[in-house]
């Protein structure tokens, strides 16, 4: 897990996340949530969570992250960080951003945890969504 991390750039990636994060819609719940992801070419697509008045439509940093880089012809990815603005818990992703990613992304694809204070967990999306649904 931590040495796969070495190999990318955990410092950039993690500050592209809490910097996409300040562009999150977030006037329902206040929780901003921002996430980059590092694709096999270098390049870097962010995302925020963008939030609808009927709460069920709202998007996930996560996905917006993902959609906007496969909408663009990637289809090849390293690893993902994401940082939220609350304090209480490590943001994790969610279940259905879990399922999504997973359609893209082997069980050694990373994602970076980051918290507001400065720590992060790493981990493998294998470790997070063992037993992948596939058709
Ligand atoms: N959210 C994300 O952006 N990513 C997650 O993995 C979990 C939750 C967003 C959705 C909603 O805008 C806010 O956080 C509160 O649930």
């Amino acid at each position: 897990m931590k040495n796969k991390t070495n190999i990318i750039d955990s410092k950039k990636l993690m500050s592209a996340a809490k910097n996409a994060m300040k562009q999150a819609h977030a006037p329902y719940s206040n929780f901003k949530v921002g996430a980059a992801l590092l694709c096999q070419d270098g390049s870097i697509y962010s995302g925020c969570n963008v939030e609808n008045a009927s709460y069920g439509l709202s998007v996930c940093a996560e996905r917006t992250a993902l959609l906007k880089a496969v909408s663009e012809g990637k289809r090849k990815f390293s690893a993902l960080a994401i940082a939220a603005s609350g304090k209480k818990a490590m943001p994790y992703p969610c279940g259905a951003c879990r399922q999504v990613i997973a359609e893209f992304c082997n069980k050694d694809f990373i994602i970076l945890v980051v918290h507001p204070s400065g720590k992060y967990e790493s981990f493998r999306l294998g470790d997070l969504l063992p037993k992948t649904f596939e058709l």
